[in-house]
């Protein structure tokens, strides 16, 4: 994934719209995002880097942001789950999560969905997990193992696994093949 040059070296874009990088070098892009942005939809769950609730894209790749600093980001463009969404309607694994019924609770959601797209970049561009096994390949197929195992640092603890599996691999299969 490339930066975006166009973003100045003292905002971060994030959803499309810049913002002041904070003056305190010690808040976390996820305290940026919830308490000085009011983008509430990354949730805070263990708010040390354990759980993925909080994980975010920078410049298309996935990161927990309680455990990044939100000045590390400069210059650089974050989507949150506010930021899939667009006039046409939700993002494709948005709207397979609710035919899954990918979530109960619904906390982990916005995490698991940020996170399952940067996973799909990472099959894409053949970035092998643990349980890969032809680490040559250009792409990678979103099997049902491959899922479990790239999707497991994004917790959810009432169950919903089963349904956030499918509807990762309903929006990603068709694309992979
Ligand atoms: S809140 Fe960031 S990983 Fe749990
Ligand atoms: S849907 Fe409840 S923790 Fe994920």
């Amino acid at each position: 994934m490339t930066a975006d040059r166009t973003v100045a070296p003292d905002a971060i874009r994030i959803n499309g719209v810049d913002c002041p990088v904070p003056a305190d070098p010690r808040v976390s892009l996820l305290d940026l995002l919830r308490e000085t942005l009011n983008l509430h939809g990354t949730k805070k769950g263990c708010n040390q880097g354990a759980c993925g609730a909080c994980t975010v894209l920078v410049d298309g790749e996935r990161i927990v942001s309680c455990l990044s600093l939100a000045v590390q980001h400069a210059g650089r463009s974050v989507t949150t789950i506010e930021g899939l969404a667009s006039e046409a309607g939700l993002h494709p694994l948005q709207q397979a999560f609710i035919e899954h019924d990918g979530f109960q609770c619904g906390y982990c959601t916005p995490g698991q969905i940020c996170s399952a797209i940067g996973m799909a970049s990472e099959l894409q561009r053949g970035v092998p997990s643990h349980v890969t096994r032809d680490l040559a390949a250009d792409h990678i197929a979103p099997t049902h193992d491959e899922i479990r195992e790239r999707m497991s640092g994004n917790l959810c603890r009432c169950g919903a696994h089963n349904g956030i599996i499918a509807a990762i691999r309903d929006t990603y299969a068709e694309a992979a093949e």
